[in-house]
């Protein structure tokens, strides 16, 4: 399973970059809102990071100006991925811009019809919101389970994008799924490090060989 980083901030992008963990990134207009410098820029910068697919979502919501913006976005570089909500204009763009070549992943996915429509539409990712279900006492994980069977039945190529993951248990249960990618904020590909017995392991392996090291210079 891929690891996407959910981020716009270039820092964070760099730090998880260099372990070599990290095969793309997504970002949303909230995310990069936050961040100093000018959108392209920053895109461009985390593409040359990451040399993996970066999510760039369009503002418009008509289907000329999607079409616009999507081709915009494309021609940044190309590692960007045109990010497109699931509305009517974003479907219908996003099987125009597929049709260019041009990779689209379809956002704001909450319901199986939904992802069953993007993958008509030739998206090449679709993203389902889990933590945003989870939200609203529906379980999230359930409408994985039912794009990766529906998927799997006719074949369909576009990759099953896990989105707004808020824990590593979203994580692992994805991959027990087969869902082909999560993506999560920094803060949640870190807690996928800590374990307390690895901690307190480690201490206890350092501690008995500096007590073997200390012997053997007073010897
Ligand atoms: C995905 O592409 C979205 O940017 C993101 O996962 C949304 O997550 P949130 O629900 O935590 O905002």
């Amino acid at each position: 399973m891929k690891l996407f980083v959910d981020t716009g901030n270039i820092k964070d992008i760099e730090a998880l970059a260099s372990l070599g963990i990290i095969d793309g990134v997504t970002t949303n207009p909230s995310l990069l809102a936050k961040e100093p410098g000018d959108f392209r820029e920053n895109l461009k910068r985390i593409c040359a990071i990451v040399r993996g697919p970066v999510s760039g979502e369009v503002i418009a919501t008509d289907f000329d100006g999607m079409m616009r913006e999507g081709q915009e976005i494309a021609a940044l570089d190309p590692y960007m991925v045109v990010k497109l909500p699931l509305t009517r204009n974003g479907i219908r763009a996003c099987k125009a811009l597929s049709s260019e070549g041009i990779r689209v992943n379809v956002t704001l996915v909450f319901s199986a019809a939904q992802a069953l429509l993007a993958a008509k539409a030739g998206a090449t990712f679709v993203s389902p919101f889990v933590g945003r279900l989870d939200d609203i006492a529906t379980n999230g994980m359930e409408l994985i389970r039912e794009i990766v069977e529906i998927y799997d039945n006719y074949e369909f190529t576009t990759e099953v994008l896990v989105a707004s993951c808020r824990h590593p248990i979203h994580i692992v249960e994805a991959a027990r799924l087969g869902a082909d990618i999560c993506t999560c904020p920094p803060a949640v590909i870190d807690q996928m490090f800590n374990h307390p017995l690895t901690t307190s392991g480690l201490e206890r392996f350092l501690k008995d060989w500096e007590k073997v090291q200390a012997a053997l210079t007073t010897k």
